[in-house]
């Protein structure tokens, strides 16, 4: 008799993500792959017939949980070098802006970065994304902004998507040409930005090579006016937008997003009450960061209480660099965004799967476990879902499953 599925995974606890129970819960729960998406999710006792009738392969999860798969909505893991003589300075009591303010900071990363041939920074990078996918990772968003001109922006961006193709990982990449004002500018801050407007952003949407236009709205970036300027290319170019903003100061920038329709606001330390319902209104996410909070050893909280209180989305992200987040473990930043932030567990995962998806655009693909998605899972080695923040340093997947096919196995 011909198989309906390609797969059906059993001996599974689902945490779909979706619904009203906590965590989306199905207690000894069966999931169906066809074509690379979920056919069909629910009770196990319910399934339409016997499992070896229904699918041509059998997965057993060992009783474990099946979770989305994670969405790491934020990172910026393509770049050449490292920082670490930085954070000796920082430790010695330098602060992270002392240090861009003196030509260090996110310039010396570019000039590393400027420096390295495509396969080179290929080379660097793949290790950062395989670990992210280690830990569970499905979708990577990725930016540019090391690169700071038209090639070099380029080489980080195609780069990010010939990784994506070659460990068969989602990568959905973000030009952020805006990320600070290169050497050559220095003291011309508008005529690069209007580079980045006129030239940049044009020649990069005419490539495809950007899914997203992201800025850092900072003392040490670029001002509000001219994000805006930077967010009205982008639109210009068909292009949706999303913003560091109010991570070391409060500039206005999420409300700017805001009036945007930005996808999402990140960082958000300093974010004030009207920033947040301005999120609100527009209906963008609030992308929290607690590695970049913990390294550059902050002490003003995100507001999460008021982020609740409006309704506004969290979701969560390694935002994976050199300078204020050298981390590729996700599952860290569950951890962290509980111990750091308050988030309860399930807010947490609901941030690194329904809404890291949200935040790129992309809830109606990825995100929740829910028949027509694409199959995108992590099965993981634990007994409840709360595991996955509660530990740290522990690494409990067993299997990641990308568009029906398993990318990973431990
Ligand atoms: O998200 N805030 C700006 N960009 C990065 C840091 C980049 C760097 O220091 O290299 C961030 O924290
Ligand atoms: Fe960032």
């Amino acid at each position: 008799m011909a198989k309906i599925w390609d797969g059906l995974w059993l001996n599974a606890n689902l945490a779909t993500m979706a619904g009203a129970e906590p965590y989306g819960a199905i207690a000894d729960g069966a999931l169906a792959v066809r074509g690379g998406r979920i056919a069909w999710i629910g009770r196990r006792a319910d399934l339409p017939g016997r499992p070896q009738e229904l699918a041509a392969r059998l997965h057993d999860a060992e009783g474990g949980w099946i979770t989305p798969g994670l969405v790491d909505c934020h990172t910026h893991l393509v770049h050449a070098g490292d920082r670490a003589r930085e954070f000796e300075l920082r430790l010695q009591g330098a602060s992270y802006e002392e240090i861009a303010r003196a030509g260090g900071g996110i310039l010396s990363t570019v000039a590393a970065t400027r420096r390295a041939g495509e396969e080179e920074l290929l080379a660097e990078s793949r290790p950062r994304l395989a670990a992210l996918m280690a830990e569970g990772a499905s979708t990577v968003e990725i930016k540019s902004g090391y690169g700071l001109a038209q090639d070099a922006e380029m080489k980080c961006l195609r780069v990010a998507r010939r990784l994506g193709a070659e460990l068969g990982v989602g990568v959905r990449t973000t030009f952020l040409g805006a990320h600070a004002l290169p050497p050559e500018f220095a003291g011309r801050s508008a005529d690069y930005i209007r580079l980045v407007c006129a030239e940049m952003i044009p020649a990069v949407a005419k490539a495809g090579l950007a899914d997203a236009v992201d800025a850092f709205c900072e003392g040490i970036g670029f001002s509000p006016a001219e994000v805006d300027e930077v967010f009205r290319a982008a639109r210009q170019a068909g292009l949706p937008v999303k913003l560091h903003a109010e991570q070391l100061s409060d500039l206005g920038g999420a409300e700017l997003a805001a009036r945007h329709g930005a996808l999402s606001a990140d960082h958000l330390e300093y974010l004030s009450e009207a920033g947040v319902q301005a999120l609100a209104k527009a209906g963008s996410v609030a992308v929290l960061l607690p590695g970049a909070f913990y390294f550059l050893r902050e002490t003003r909280l995100p507001p999460v209480a008021l982020l609740r209180a409006h309704g506004v989305p969290m979701a969560l992200a390694t935002d994976c660099n050199p300078g204020s987040s050298p981390t590729t473990s996700p599952l860290l930043m569950l951890n962290m965004a509980c111990t750091l932030f308050r988030l309860t567990p399930e807010e947490a995962l609901a941030g690194l799967t329904r809404n890291g998806a949200r935040a790129l655009g992309l809830a109606g693909e990825i995100g929740t476990l829910e028949a027509g998605k694409r199959a995108d899972l992590a099965v993981w080695r634990i007994r409840a879902p709360a595991e996955l923040a509660y530990r740290f340093g522990a690494n409990p997947l067993s299997a990641l499953v990308i568009g029906g096919e398993v990318r990973h196995a431990a």
